[in-house]
């Protein structure tokens, strides 16, 4: 797959990336098929697909189309703005480009931390009224909620769908309850979209991606036992089919895992609705 290592053949200026180590945003890209990454990271993929864990481009394809279809299972409940944390390097199908084909009034505030995702997004947002994105850690929400963005676009009187899908995983347990900031400022009937990591099924490979991540990226993951992720949603309903693996939660008609089992799929997701 061509990735390019000029940004500025995107007219994109990204000072301060670090284009020498591999980095699990732009891992994810490349996974994703997309181009937005360096040498070193279609490397370290590579790498991770040959020794640590041959399901790296499956993990990430499924977690993305989990995200496509609650997106549009929120819209279908007449939800209307989205704030999604770790929102990740744009690539086809993203979440203002879902909400807005159905609803062009849909807003959506976007948050990463990594300067390529944000740099990218806001090259991708030019012109676009309705959705925006905050460069910020997920772990300092006053930032985030008190940014100009936020104030511009979300109206917290109102429903708002609480995106976390493949973040929390660099979520330390320790600092979760920071995050509980975010789902305080909601109203009830407001949707919180979660898929995080799990070593409950193959907890040796687990360990090798955790290893992996810790040795060449400098990035720590945390798994979660499908009971931890259930206790994410504490106080809102999980929708059906409560929490699952990414392919399990309402799949498209027709759709297959090819030849994976659902379980190689490493994420565990679910929707529920606060109170
Ligand atoms: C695997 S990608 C997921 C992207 C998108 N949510 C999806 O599911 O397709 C994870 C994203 O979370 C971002 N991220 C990781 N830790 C973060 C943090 N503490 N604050 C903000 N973003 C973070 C990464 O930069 C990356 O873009």
């Amino acid at each position: 797959m061509a990735g390019r290592d000029s940004f500025n053949a995107w007219k994109v200026d990204v000072p301060e990336v670090d284009s020498k180590t591999p980095n699990a945003a732009r891992i994810y890209d490349y996974d994703l098929g997309g181009d937005h990454n360096f040498e070193v990271d279609r490397a370290a993929s590579e790498e991770i697909q040959r020794s640590v864990a041959p399901t790296g481009p499956f993990i990430a394809r499924a977690n993305r189309a989990f995200l496509q279809r609650a997106v549009r299972y929120c819209l279908d409940q007449g939800i209307d703005q989205f704030l999604d944390l770790g929102s990740g390097i744009p690539t086809k199908g993203n979440v203002h480009e879902i909400a807005q084909e159905r609803d062009p009034s849909a807003r959506v505030l976007y948050v990463d931390v990594e300067p390529v995702a944000v740099a990218h997004t806001r090259q991708l947002l030019a012109g676009n009224e309705r959705a925006d994105i905050v460069h910020a850690d997920v772990r300092e929400p006053e930032k985030v909620l008190e940014s100009r963005q936020a104030q511009q676009l979300l109206d917290f009187s109102r429903p708002v769908a609480l995106l976390m899908v493949a973040v929390l995983h660099y979520v330390d347990p320790a600092e979760m309850p920071a995050l509980r900031r975010y789902r305080d400022e909601l109203v009830a009937g407001s949707p919180v979209v979660i898929s995080t990591l799990t070593a409950d099924e193959r907890a040796e490979e687990a360990q090798r991606v955790e290893r992996f991540f810790a040795e060449n990226a400098g990035t720590s993951i945390t798994f979660r036992t499908k009971e931890e992720v259930r206790s994410l949603f504490d106080g809102a309903d999980l929708v059906d089919p409560g929490v699952v693996w990414t392919p399990q939660w309402r799949p498209d008609p027709g759709a297959t895992t090819g030849e994976w089992d659902v379980s190689r799929a490493g994420c565990w997701c679910g929707v529920a609705i606060t109170r």
